[in-house]
């Protein structure tokens, strides 16, 4: 037999258990241009089908499909406990020992850095990934040099080898990788920098049948960023955390330049208590706030997103007048390793949420259509579904001017505009706390538009240390300190 047919004959094969598979579930429509398809063409269309994944996706095109699934949110929710930014005198002593734990964590290379960057940044209306987004006001830094630069200062500070792990998808996988490689992994070790793409599940009509994106090729869309502890297992990211002795992950999203990935009273807070996952929040700018809220229902720690959130718990008010429900998800979290190990191992228990979309899709005719109204259901896990599975989850309150102001939309709030304005003001706090005067206009607000690039200070502290090489600022100045 020669190679051609041993060939043809295994993708006979594979034809044959793809009709069976999809037959059992009345799905068969998606192998209906096989006949006028290349050889190439159908060896994509059988990869496509064969990656489904039929034992997460059985028990759900029903109820979350066909039928959209109760969002009624439990009855019995309170509002999550809470350990404050500042500890007051009862704490004091917790928050300096965990401190000091955390340090010693990073320094002994137990942490790794895991930026989720699968995210097609639909609502900021930019082609490509949106890591590689200038963001700074001025120095022209992109999301990926501004986490670049965090880690390599805190591979500097802690004296040890922190890995940074990017979760892409598998529509920006290779322009991710480019993006980075031109820039030469901005002064990290390439060995130190792993990316890996995310899962990818398939779309569905409203009556829970498989759409053709082209004859020849499944619709399929990211698995959400829960998916990412699915994807960290099989790409083999997590064996190779395992292999280097990480125990923590420091997890966070590609839209916040202000983030503070290595935060040692957080990353000790966790340690010490026991905690496998944790989460930092802050008090939420108003009570609508499109941010999850994290509560606690039948003993479990849980974030209600602010789409599923009842109006009247998020007016809810304390007797003091104090928002009851007003700790908002950053979004920044700390896994086990330990615990990915065993959510992801553990036939992926995480839950998958509807979303309603427009989706480009060949009809029956083999018409490629473009709606502009949703016409198609994607399921996506959610990181924050992992939460309820955790022993022992532990929330942090942080200051949202230090630590959070993301870059999710065009304009107005959460945008590059809004941004930008957190960006100077955090950098005028840090340069006035080191005893630079920074001019400002009547109202306020800086006259100056000044970055501090993290390659100079993580922190405030940072900054005073190296005081006596600092400028001096006029008003107009436009500069990045770095
Ligand atoms: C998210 C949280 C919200 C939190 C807020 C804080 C959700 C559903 N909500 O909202 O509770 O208060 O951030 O900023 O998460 N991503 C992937 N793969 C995917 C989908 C997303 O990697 O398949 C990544 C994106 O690249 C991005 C992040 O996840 O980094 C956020 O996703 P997004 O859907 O934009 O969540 P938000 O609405 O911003």
């Amino acid at each position: 037999m020669t190679d051609a047919m041993a060939e043809a004959g295994s993708m006979e094969s594979r034809h044959r258990g793809c009709l069976e598979t999809l037959r059992e579930r009345g799905q068969e429509h998606v192998l209906l241009w096989w006949p006028e398809l290349t050889p190439a063409q159908r060896e994509q269309l059988l990869r496509d089908i064969e990656s489904i994944p039929w034992n997460i996706l059985d028990g759900v095109i029903e109820s979350h499909v066909v039928r959209r699934p109760d969002r009624t949110v439990p009855d019995d929710l309170t509002p999550a406990e809470v350990y404050p930014q500042s500890p007051g005198p009862d704490r004091e002593a917790t928050y300096q020992a965990a401190t000091v734990q955390g340090r010693e964590l990073l320094s002994a290379g137990k942490v790794a850095a895991f930026t989720v960057a699968g995210g097609q940044g639909t609502r900021l209306g930019v082609d490509g990934p949106k890591g590689a987004v200038v963001v700074t006001p001025v120095g022209d830094k992109t999301l990926f040099q501004l986490f670049a630069e965090t880690i390599g200062a805190a591979r500097h500070r802690y004296q040890a080898d922190i890995p940074w792990y990017i979760m892409t998808s598998p529509a920006n996988h290779e322009q991710t990788i480019e993006f980075l490689a031109a820039r030469d992994f901005f002064g990290l070790p390439r060995h130190d920098v792993i990316l890996f793409a995310q899962g990818m599940l398939p779309a569905f009509d409203s009556a829970g049948r498989l759409l053709l994106a082209a004859k020849h090729r499944l619709a399929l869309a990211p698995d959400g960023h829960g998916g990412s502890l699915k994807a960290l297992a099989t790409s083999g990211a997590l064996g190779d955390m395992q292999s280097r002795g990480i125990e923590i992950i420091s997890y966070f999203q590609v839209d916040n330049p202000l983030v503070k990935p290595f935060d040692p009273l957080f990353i000790g807070l966790h340690a010490s208590t026991g905690s496998e996952m944790s989460t930092k929040v802050t008090s939420k700018a108003d009570d609508l706030e499109r941010v999850g809220n994290l509560c606690v229902s039948g003993g479990k720690l849980m974030v209600i997103e602010y789409s599923d959130f009842p109006d009247e718990l998020a007016h809810e008010r304390n007797a003091d007048g104090g928002r009851t429900f007003d700790a908002g998800n950053l979004a920044i979290h700390l896994l086990n390793v330990d615990f990915v190990d065993r959510i992801a191992g553990d036939s992926f228990r995480m839950p998958l949420r509807r979303a309603e979309k427009a989706v480009v899709y060949v009809d029956e005719a083999g018409e490629l259509q473009t709606p502009t109204s949703p016409n198609a259901v994607k399921l996506e896990a959610f990181i924050f579904d992992a939460l309820p599975l955790a022993q022992s989850p532990l929330v942090l309150e942080v200051d949202r001017a230090e630590e959070f102001s993301p870059v999710k939309n065009a304009t107005g709030v959460d945008s590059l505009e809004s941004s930008r304005r957190d960006q100077i003001a955090r950098a005028c706090r840090w340069l006035e706390d080191a005893g630079v005067t920074v001019p400002r206009k009547t109202d306020g607000e800086p006259d100056v538009t000044v970055v501090i690039a993290p390659s100079f200070a993580l922190d405030a502290d940072d900054v005073r240390r190296q005081r006596d090489g600092l400028l001096v600022l006029h008003r107009g100045d436009s500069v990045c300190i770095e």
